[in-house]
This record gives C-alpha cells, sequence and structure tokens, in this order.
C-alpha cells in the first residue's frame, strides 16, 4: 500500500467517522433545543459583570455583540428582571446575536418558539432567521401580566444543518437596553392538511407551533410576509405590528379541540387563509366564536368577510369560557377568495392585558344558491 493510498483510506475513515458521529446528535425533536433554557451558562472567566464576553462561553450557543447573562432576581435600575424558566436567561444588548447550529430534516416545516420580555427601549424589535427566511418580530406590545411573551417563527429547513440566530438590530443609548430571551423550544410542523368537508387548510388550528406545557400565554403568531411560513400551517397574520394569540385547551376554553385563536389586536391584525374559488359559486364560511376563559369579560364582536360578504358575530363575553356558531355566504367573484377575521374591538382584562374572542373550527363548503337570491338574480 501506497502511503497516498493510506493516508486516503485514513481520511475517508474520519471522514465517515465524521458523518456517524453527525448522525448520532440526530435531527431536533420536538421541545426545548439543547440549553434552551440557558441554564447552563458561562464561566465567570468568560464575563464582565453580567456581560458575556466570550463567543463560544454558553454550551450548545453562540453570541455576538452585547450579550449579558441574566440571574432570576436580578435587577436593572429599580425593576427585577424575572425569569420564566428556571433562573437564567439572556440579554441581548446592542446589536447581540445569539445562534445555535440545528440538526433537521431537510424540506421539513419547522416553527420556532421563545419567550421574550421588552426592558427599557420602546419599539424593541427581533430579527429571528433561519438560513435565507427572516422575520422582524416587533416586541413592544406586552400581552402579558408578567411581561414575557412567547413568540413563533416558522421555516421550511433548506438543508440538513441549519443556523437559527435571534438578533437585536437595536441602537440604543444604553448598549444594554435589549430584550431578554428565554426558553427556546422548536416543533416539526405537518404540512397543512384539509379535513374532509372542507376547503380551508388546517381549519380548526389543531396544527400550530409549539406552547410550552407550563406556561399559561399560549404562543403568539406575529405579522409576516404572504410568502413566509407561517406557524400556523395554513393561515396568514397580516399586521403592521400586532399579532394573534395561539392558545391551548390545557390553559383556556377553546370551543373544539385542543386548540384555538385568540383575537387580541382589535382591528390591527387580521387572521386570514386564501382559497382556490370558482369565480360566481356560492360557499358558506361557519365558524366558531367564544371566549378564552380567561377573565376577558366584554360584549365581542368577530367580523368575517369574504369576497363582498360581510359578518359581524355578537358574542357576550362572560370571561368564563363558551363559544357560539356563526356563518357567512359569499358569491366567490375570483379564483382565489380571502377568508379574513378580525376582533371588532380592542379588549383588555382587570389585569390590563390585553385580550379578545376566540375563533375556533373554522369550515368552507361550497353551497347552492338560496332560492330567494336565484329569485332576485
Ligand atoms: C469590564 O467592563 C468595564 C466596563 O465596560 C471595563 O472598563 C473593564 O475594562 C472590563 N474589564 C475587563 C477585564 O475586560
Ligand atoms: C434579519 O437577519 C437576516 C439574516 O441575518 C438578514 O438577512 C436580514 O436582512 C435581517 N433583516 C433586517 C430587517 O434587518
Ligand atoms: C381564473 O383562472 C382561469 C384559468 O386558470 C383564467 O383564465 C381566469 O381569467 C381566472 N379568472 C379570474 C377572475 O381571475
Amino acid at each position: 500500500m501506497t502511503g497516498g493510498t493510506r493516508s486516503r483510506r485514513l481520511l475517508l475513515l474520519l471522514l465517515l467517522v465524521g458523518v456517524a458521529a453527525r448522525a448520532a446528535l440526530g435531527v431536533v425533536t420536538d421541545g426545548l433545543l439543547p440549553n434552551g433554557n440557558f441554564e447552563q451558562g458561562p464561566d465567570a472567566s468568560q464575563m464582565n459583570g453580567t456581560r458575556v464576553t466570550s463567543p463560544n462561553a454558553m454550551p450548545n450557543w453562540e453570541i455576538s455583540g452585547f450579550v449579558e447573562y441574566i440571574g432570576s432576581g436580578q435587577k436593572q435600575d429599580d425593576m427585577i428582571l424575572p425569569v420564566p424558566e428556571g433562573a437564567r436567561a439572556v440579554r441581548l444588548g446592542n446589536d447581540a446575536t445569539i445562534r445555535q447550529l440545528l440538526s433537521v430534516t431537510r424540506k421539513a416545516y419547522y416553527s420556532i418558539t421563545f419567550s421574550a420580555a421588552r426592558t427599557c427601549a420602546q419599539a424593541e424589535k427581533l430579527n429571528v432567521s433561519v438560513g435565507l427566511e427572516s422575520s422582524v418580530l416587533p416586541i413592544q406590545t406586552v400581552y402579558t401580566s408578567s411581561g414575557w411573551d412567547s413568540y413563533s417563527f416558522a421555516f421550511k429547513a433548506r438543508h440538513s444543518t441549519v443556523w437559527l440566530t435571534i438578533h437585536n438590530p437595536g441602537i440604543e443609548e444604553d448598549p444594554a437596553c435589549g430584550p431578554l430571551i428565554d426558553s427556546i423550544a422548536i416543533k416539526n410542523l405537518s404540512p397543512p392538511r384539509r379535513e374532509k368537508g372542507n376547503m380551508l387548510r388546517n381549519g380548526d388550528f389543531e396544527e400550530g407551533p409549539f406552547i410550552f406545557p407550563d406556561t399559561a400565554w399560549g404562543a403568539l403568531v406575529p405579522p409576516m410576509d404572504e410568502d413566509d411560513v407561517c406557524p400556523l400551517p395554513g393561515w396568514m397574520v397580516m399586521s403592521d405590528t400586532k399579532v394573534v394569540k395561539y392558545v391551548d385547551a390545557a390553559h383556556h376554553a377553546v370551543p373544539r379541540g385542543a386548540r384555538g385563536v385568540e383575537l387580541v389586536a382589535g382591528r390591527e391584525a387580521a387572521l386570514l387563509q386564501e382559497v382556490p374559488t370558482t369565480p360566481g359559486r356560492w360557499y358558506g364560511l361557519s365558524f366558531s366564536v367564544g371566549d378564552a376563559g380567561n377573565g376577558c369579560a366584554e360584549p365581542m364582536v368577530v367580523e368575517a368577510y369574504a369576497a363582498r360578504a360581510t359578518a359581524r358575530v355578537s358574542y357576550e363575553s362572560r370571561g368564563t369560557g363558551g363559544s357560539k356558531r356563526a356563518s357567512l355566504e359569499f358569491a366567490a367573484a375570483a379564483n382565489l377568495t380571502r377568508v379574513v377575521f378580525q376582533s371588532y374591538n380592542h379588549h383588555m382584562k382587570p389585569d390590563g392585558t390585553l385580550c379578545g374572542p376566540v375563533l375556533d373550527d373554522v369550515s368552507l363548503v361550497s353551497v347552492r344558491r338560496h332560492a330567494a337570491r336565484r329569485l332576485l338574480l
């Protein structure tokens, strides 16, 4: 055997070992990412005060910019910084980034859920990206009384390893001003399905982003561009800066199944789906309107529209859960029809946090024209 052949074999062996090691790591499973709650932190030698000084100081993560490692109960000025999960979190100051390399299944869809709390700047934003897909999540509105909200983001894996990056693009006078981040989880999303007898995909909202089982505040689905992947498969959220809230039956009243959507932003956010239709044909949209049983006790109105038809559905919420069915018939005007839902008003719980009607179990079917309408035509 020549030296050249031997070294080539050795190289091949090393490559194979490398492949095996990567396979042993395995693709991510649903739930918290490795060290996704930052409980494993830097050594004291890799910190200056609370600031993390070395890019690889945090197990499983790579950082850059002004990143702080925060302990539960830590104070900033006179404000205690609470931590939702465990005792540790990170804070992304000016131009700070944290990232983790994920092993995923190529071409599969995933959602990321993470908890964030705004600290001092008013218009805090986070740029979450995976590969070429990125989304700037506005986090200035606070939807919980604790100050911590869970945000979701979704992507299609273009490669089998991808970097998940969370970046604070802000530049504040105080470089430490920036959002706290904790509890980062992933979930494999099934492609949106049409149930038999329903033209809409994921009409019952059973498929959606990861919700932390021990948190009572669901997961926020932020607005996105039309061609972005939505954490709520089949649906889209349109808004400048507001969100809809994905809620679970474990902590909320949900009209049917295990999941529903709370419309928490009044008319500032719309939840919609585009569906292929035949111009001139009639369709029937039906849906449940209820309340999440979270003390949001106000008269509510959900507005639904499709083509040129609108329905305003009133619902008297006592804040204790309950729902009713409503429907809307419309004649399609185009090959694609947008089915849109909004809360007609803003609502607030006694603790001052935003809330609203819950939407669930949405279905669309083709219907025969009404006899009355036929007479009119
Ligand atoms: C720690 O940070 C302070 C304030 O930014 C700086 O003055 C000091 O030199 C830093 N210490 C080390 C060891 O880098
Ligand atoms: C967000 O981050 C991605 C990836 O780093 C980048 O390509 C994109 O331009 C950023 N978006 C904004 C608005 O800064
Ligand atoms: C619907 O699609 C057909 C063919 O795909 C096209 O010829 C027609 O112009 C479209 N109609 C409308 C109203 O967009």
